[in-house]
């Protein structure tokens, strides 16, 4: 089905309960589909959300850092701004930010295409 286990960056499975013991509201950057950079988010309840944000900005593709102050993702190449779900808050970046599907198995994390309607826009995804 084309998932995967997330991976940190010397290629190690990351164990979920290593993620899950950071605060709510951390964004943990782990290696995603095809190797592409992911970010997880840690939601107030203490799960993982279900959708990961693709670190990959749409404008030109420079990868960029979550800026907590702001509660934005922030890319440094020409200024877009993405609200904490992947929203163009300002471009140029023509669209949102790429979703994976992310669950938790075991202590591991399948990431996996998503592939239905971006619940952002209610359209089928620009992925897709
Ligand atoms: S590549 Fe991100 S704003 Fe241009």
């Amino acid at each position: 089905d084309g998932s995967i286990l997330a991976k940190d960056i010397n290629g190690n499975l990351i164990p979920a309960s290593q993620i899950l013991a950071e605060p709510p509201g951390t964004r943990a950057l782990v290696a995603g589909l095809a190797g592409e950079p992911t970010y997880l988010t840690v939601r107030e309840d203490g799960t993982l959300h279900p959708w990961g944000i693709v670190d990959n900005c749409t404008h030109l593709g420079c990868t960029f850092p979550w800026n907590p102050n702001e509660n934005q993702f922030q890319c440094p190449c020409h200024g877009s701004r993405y609200d904490p779900e992947g929203r163009v808050v300002r471009g140029p970046a023509p669209l949102p930010l790429k979703l994976v599907r992310v669950a938790v198995e075991t202590d591991f994390i399948r990431i996996s295409p998503w592939t239905e309607i971006d619940p952002r826009t209610g359209q089928k995804p620009w992925w897709v």
